[in-house]
Order: C-alpha cells, then sequence, then structure tokens
C-alpha cells in the first residue's frame, strides 16, 4: 500500500469527466497534472480508461442525479474490464463522504476537492484490494504550485483558479460545506501560470472564485480581513483589483476576463482597473439570485434589491457598455407571487445580457434546510421559473438586437456549434458571435460587423471580406 505502486503500474490511462461550474473544470486539469506526474497517461476513451474519475457538483438535487445515472452506466466499463477503478471526486463526493461507498458499491475512490494530491496514493490502496477514501478540508490548499494540463482545450481560452472555498454561507447553498474555507492563491503563481498560457499560444483566460472580489493575498494562503492583517502583511498585500492590475500587465496582449462576482464585493476599484486596462474584458457575471429584499435576507445575501442595483449603476456609469450577467433562483422559501414579480422587475431594470435561471432545489445540511420550510410547489416553482426564463430572453434579444450595425470585435474560439463553414467567438462583452469563414485562423482576433441577432447569438461578417 505505498505510492511506489502506483508508480510502477504506470503509464495505465485515466479518464477524467467534470461536472458542475468552471471552478471544477479548472480543478479536473489539477487532478491530471497530478496523475500524470504518477504515471498515468490522459485519454478521452473511457473504454480504454484504467480508471475514471467523475468530478462531480452538488449544487443541485438533478445535478447528484446525474451523477448516479452515469455511475450505473459505468457498470458496464466495469463488467468488461474487472481491473478498472472508478472514483467520486468533488463536491459530490464531499458532501456525501463515506455514504457514497456504502450507496454506490462500484466506486472504489472517493475523494474531495482538497486532497486530489492524495490520489495516486488512493489508487495504489485499491490496487492493493481496499476501497480508498479522503475528503479532509483544508485551510491551506490552493495547488497553486502545480501546472495543470490542460483538458478537452480549445487551446484559445483557458481557466485559472485564483482561490478557494467560500465563507458566505448563502442560505441556499451547498458549496461552503463542499468546498470549506475561502483561501487566496499565491499572486505570483497565478500570474507565472498566465504566462506559461501566453507562452503556449492561448488568448483569452478567465480568474475563478467563488467570489472573486474578497481575493486577498498577503504572504499567507488563509483568509483573513484586510483590517485584522499586521501592518507587515498589509503594506504587501495585494486584493482583487491589484491582482487584475498584476495579471494585466504581465500578458498585455492577452484577454483577461473574471467570474464569479459577489454584489457585496464589488467595488469601484477593480471597475476601474477594467478601464484602465484595455485587455481586461468589459464584462461581469453579478448573480443578483432575487430581485427582492425579504428574499434576500432569508438567503443571507447580505444585501437589498437597492444595493444590487446601486452596484449595476456604479458598474454602467464607469463602463456604459459593459456586459452584466446573472444568476437567478425561483421559488426559494415562503417567496410570494409579489416577491417573484420583482425578480422579473429586475431583470428589466438591470438589463442582464443574459442569466443562469435554477428552480431551488433544498440541499440536506445548509442553512436553509435547516431552518426554513421549502414550501413553494414544486409546479409553481416551474412556472415562475418559465416567467423568469420568458422575461430574460426577451431582454437578451432586445439587447442583442441593439447590437445590430455595430461593430464587435471577436476571438474566434472554434467552429460554430451549427456550421463548420461559420466561426464562434465571443465579443468583449461575452456575447456569443458567428460569422462566415474567410483566411482567419482560430485564435484570431477579427472586427465583425453585426448584421442580426437572436437571443443567444450575434451573426455578421468580417470586414475584410
Ligand atoms: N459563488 C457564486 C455562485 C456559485 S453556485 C455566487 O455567489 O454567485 C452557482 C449558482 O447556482 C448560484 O449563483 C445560484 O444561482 C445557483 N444555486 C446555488 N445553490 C442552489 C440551490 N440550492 N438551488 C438552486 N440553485 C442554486
Ligand atoms: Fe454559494 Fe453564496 Fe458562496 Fe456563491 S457566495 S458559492 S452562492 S455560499
Ligand atoms: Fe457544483 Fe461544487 Fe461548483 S457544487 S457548482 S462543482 S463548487
Amino acid at each position: 500500500m505505498s505510492i511506489n505502486n502506483a508508480e510502477i503500474k504506470n503509464t495505465r490511462k485515466l479518464y477524467v469527466e467534470s461536472y458542475g461550474c468552471a471552478m471544477n473544470f479548472a480543478d479536473s486539469e489539477i487532478i491530471a497534472s497530478i496523475m500524470n506526474e504518477h504515471g498515468f497517461v490522459n485519454t478521452n476513451d473511457e473504454l480504454e480508461a484504467d480508471v475514471i474519475f467523475l468530478n462531480t457538483c452538488a449544487i443541485r438535487d438533478n445535478a447528484e442525479t446525474r451523477i448516479r445515472e452515469r455511475l450505473k452506466h459505468l457498470r458496464m466499463n466495469k463488467k468488461s474490464n474487472k481491473d478498472l477503478i472508478i472514483g467520486v471526486l468533488g463536491c459530490m463526493a464531499e458532501r456525501l463522504k463515506d455514504k457514497l461507498l456504502e450507496e454506490e458499491k462500484l466506486v472504489d475512490v472517493v475523494a474531495g476537492p482538497d486532497s486530489y494530491r492524495d490520489l495516486p496514493k488512493l489508487v495504489a490502496e485499491v490496487d492493493d484490494g481496499g476501497r480508498a477514501i479522503n475528503v479532509l478540508l483544508s485551510r491551506e490548499e490552493t495547488y497553486g504550485d502545480l501546472n495543470p494540463v490542460r483538458l478537452n482545450t480549445n487551446g484559445v481560452t483557458a481557466f485559472v483558479s485564483i482561490m478557494r472555498g467560500c465563507d458566505n454561507m448563502c442560505s441556499f447553498c451547498v458549496v461552503p460545506y463542499t468546498r470549506g474555507r475561502e483561501r487566496s492563491r499565491d499572486a505570483q503563481s497565478i500570474v507565472k501560470e498566465v504566462v506559461t498560457l501566453f507562452n503556449d499560444g492561448y488568448k483569452e483566460i478567465t480568474l475563478l472564485g467563488q467570489n472573486v472580489n474578497s481575493y486577498l493575498y498577503f504572504g499567507g494562503g488563509q483568509k483573513k480581513e484586510f483590517k485584522k492583517l499586521t501592518t507587515e502583511e498589509q503594506s504587501e498585500a495585494i486584493d482583487f483589483a491589484d491582482l487584475l492590475e498584476m495579471v494585466a500587465l504581465a500578458v498585455p496582449t492577452m484577454r483577461i476576463r473574471y467570474s464569479t462576482s459577489h454584489p457585496r464585493d464589488i467595488n469601484e476599484k477593480v471597475v476601474r482597473t477594467m478601464v484602465k486596462y484595455n485587455n481586461i474584458c468589459n464584462y461581469i457575471h453579478l448573480p443578483a439570485q432575487s430581485g427582492n429584499s425579504r428574499v434576500l435576507d432569508l438567503m443571507s445575501r447580505n444585501y437589498t434589491r437597492e444595493w444590487y442595483m446601486g452596484k449595476i449603476q456604479m458598474i454602467r456609469e464607469i463602463i456604459p457598455n459593459c456586459g452584466i450577467s446573472c444568476d437567478i433562483i425561483s421559488g426559494f422559501c415562503t417567496e410570494t407571487e409579489e416577491e417573484h414579480q420583482d425578480t422579473i422587475t429586475l431583470i428589466n431594470e438591470a438589463k442582464f445580457d443574459f442569466s443562469y435561471m435554477y428552480k431551488y432545489s433544498e440541499r440536506p445540511g445548509t442553512p436553509a434546510a435547516k431552518k426554513l420550510s421549502d414550501d413553494v410547489p414544486e409546479e409553481v416553482k416551474s412556472r415562475r421559473l418559465t416567467e423568469i426564463i420568458k422575461t430574460q430572453n426577451a431582454m437578451s434579444l432586445a439587447k442583442n438586437s441593439a447590437r445590430i450595425g455595430s461593430i464587435v470585435e471577436v476571438l474566434i474560439e472554434g467552429n460554430s456549434r451549427k456550421s463548420e463553414n461559420d466561426w464562434m467567438g465571443r465579443s468583449d462583452e461575452n456575447v456569443v458571435v458567428v460569422f462566415p469563414k474567410a483566411n482567419e485562423q482560430k485564435g484570431d482576433y477579427v472586427k465583425v460587423f453585426v448584421e442580426r441577432a437572436t437571443v443567444t447569438t450575434l451573426i455578421g461578417k468580417t470586414l475584410n471580406q
């Protein structure tokens, strides 16, 4: 039962499948990096894999149902390959812990988000005939020193994790339990990773965290409030705006995005830094969750509708054409019809370019599950969600239609989904743009004249055609 076992049996094939948010996809690249160092080779074909890792999400019940369905399907692979090792990693592993080993007999490895360095050892334990689990959360782990191995990459855009965990405790949310305490990654290691991506030909990076605006690095990993730092730590402390500036200066020809911002913590310093550097994209993902202050209070979001709208105004005053997107939950505990209408009016007032919209799904162990009643009937949640989607779609179409006749700068990411004859890319404001191919290449910046618009896409032609 030693790590050498894994080293001896190297060249085994690893297949990683990712679910959930961008942070989980970024983690899979850390997982691959750790496993590759121990001799495992990546494969995109699950049928030839010796080890299959599902990097899972627990945010809503249906995310977990999907994983269970997938596990059922993987039973077949195990039948044809008796030595196949199946691991459940990530947030669902952290939430269910050893229950997962009891419930899902074919799972050999369970590993939480902070225990990935242990994966080769856990696999070695399975080689020795056992089943293995590590779900310890850490206050320091950021995997900052590792070089992520880019998986399923388009070679143009990449994610870079800048922090882990979340200390916000929104009452509906499982993330603080699955990812642990918030901690910020060493700023120098972030810049180093970004420069490596630049040298490898990448053109755009997205800095990732659950609440990037509370990034604070002061030479130590754990989270502390600025005012609680020593004078020496304060003089060295790097906040999110400082980090953005460092990255913008390090790679002046790369596009820089970031996600996710919390309305409580986004500030003028960050928005002014966006203006100062041309390569920081004019786009902010700013989840509101609800447009009603009573519901926001029950959600423990720590802001009101007015506070939220104040932030939107601040952003639009400084960057008038800034792309802004939102996350919305329908049918949270005790939400009334009038309160739901407040969410509808928020969409129209804030004029989001697009939103990710969900029905509330109670997560066991969260403050909402313990203290509030999930009393909005399923059909009401669904109907409200439909109304929210309808409102947002109309807003998205109006906003995209207003871009008809303008020229947008697009970074080409690859073929459009519908046709190999068209390119797909994004504008600075993060709107998807599709146009016919001429002599451009993936990774080029092109100016596109917008001719038509749909809810999700701008359609046009390059100016040099
Ligand atoms: N850190 C980010 C959100 C991460 S989770 C933030 O605070 O904005 C992504 C989104 O999933 C959330 O914004 C929320 O809209 C949604 N979500 C989280 N928990 C949920 C639940 N229990 N039911 C439905 N949607 C949920
Ligand atoms: Fe969840 Fe709130 Fe943290 Fe976002 S900020 S991850 S919604 S607890
Ligand atoms: Fe899901 Fe975990 Fe991300 S619960 S949304 S994968 S942080």
